[in-house]
């Protein structure tokens, strides 16, 4: 399976051909790469769930290029959604609404409502316009990983993930590394209030400001299980994640980089904040693999903008230590 890095106007032609005849196309997003298929063509869906070895009772978040075509797949979408969308599409940011009959039980896992992005990444865009041009009406994308395991940010990391099981046939489109890190905020704009079902770089204060309202929280932590694949033992390497202790040596390191590496320690990452802590957090986890280590250390950030999508994510990959 090559990678094919120079997305020309014809390469992403060839792609959302490739799309329309019911093919798999790993894409660049601004978040992480998702791994795309007809959302509309149920045994090119099937295949998504094959390849990742997925659940089929977990949904799928369905891309399209534009807000204008939000209507196709939702209806009943209330005003704050509206909002939403317009202030952070194209952007990191996916919203559940109730669905239309287009987004049918294999995208949805059988529930009622159905997961809608705009991406904003160049290449992302170009191939759903030009998919919707070759007659598409969305692209059904998971992050390209195996079920579990940690989402990747770089052409390579959906090459190793999962090269082995797409065919001659399927593409990995290679957009450069994520600009974000980690997956989209997800809202939940079924209820007369919205939802975080998933923190993400489109943060709770940014949220607010929009709405002109305080989110209540609470409601965060009780109903992620509505999303099935936000409970824990996700987003993990296969060297077990610490969010405490001290590494010893031959250890992995992850923190900020004003902690000083502890003696004998692998440093994995140093971001200087937590916008770069979020960009490399799944790539170190990665290193970390490659390098064979059995136990990664990492130095949680502070809950501050994607901070909380960052600690997020670790409490999953570290659930084995945390819940035991
Ligand atoms: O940034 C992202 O969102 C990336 C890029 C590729 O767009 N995609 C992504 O998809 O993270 P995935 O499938 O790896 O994670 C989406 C999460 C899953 O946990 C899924 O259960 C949840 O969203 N989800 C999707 N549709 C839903 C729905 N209708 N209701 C509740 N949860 C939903
Ligand atoms: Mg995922």
């Amino acid at each position: 399976m090559a990678i094919i890095s120079n997305c020309t106007a014809s390469i992403i032609k060839g792609a959302a051909l490739a799309l329309k005849q019911g093919y798999l196309v790993a894409f660049p997003t601004e978040t992480v790469y998702g791994l795309g298929a007809d959302a509309t063509n149920e045994k090119a869906v099937a295949r998504i769930y094959e390849v990742k070895g997925r659940p089929t009772d977990h949904p799928l978040i369905v891309h399209i290029s534009s807000i204008d075509l939000m209507d196709k797949w939702a209806s009943e979408i209330p005003d704050y959604a509206i909002k939403l969308a317009r202030a952070f599409w194209p952007g990191p940011m996916t919203l559940i609404l109730p669905r239309t009959e287009l987004a049918q039980d294999f995208i949805t896992g059988g529930q009622d409502n159905v997961g809608i992005r705009v991406p904003s990444h160049t290449v992302a865009q170009a191939l759903l316009k030009e998919f919707a041009a070759h007659g598409g009406h969305g692209v059904a994308a998971p992050s390209a990983n195996k079920f579990g395991k940690v989402s990747p940010t770089t052409s390579t990391a959906v090459e190793l993930e999962l090269g082995e099981h797409l065919s001659n046939t399927d593409k990995i489109l290679n957009g450069g590394a994520s600009t974000i890190g980690v997956e989209s905020t997800i809202i939940d704009c079924t209820n007369l209030q919205p939802l975080i079902l998933r923190p993400g770089s489109v943060s709770i204060e940014m949220i607010e400001g929009v709405l002109g309202v305080q989110l209540n929280l609470g409601l965060f932590a009780t109903k992620v299980t509505k999303a099935p694949g936000l409970l824990g033992n996700h987003y993990a390497p296969n060297a077990k994640v610490f969010l405490k202790g001290t590494p010893s040596p031959g250890d992995g390191y992850i923190a900020l980089s004003d902690f000083p590496t502890p003696v004998g320690a692998i440093r994995l990452a140093s971001p200087k904040d937590n916008i770069e802590y979020a960009q490399i957090l799944y790539e170190s986890l990665r290193f970390g693999d490659i390098k064979h280590l059995k136990r990664i250390f990492v130095v949680p950030p502070n809950n501050q903008g994607i901070g909380l999508a960052i600690n997020d994510r670790l409490i999953k990959a570290a659930s084995h230590s945390l819940f035991i």
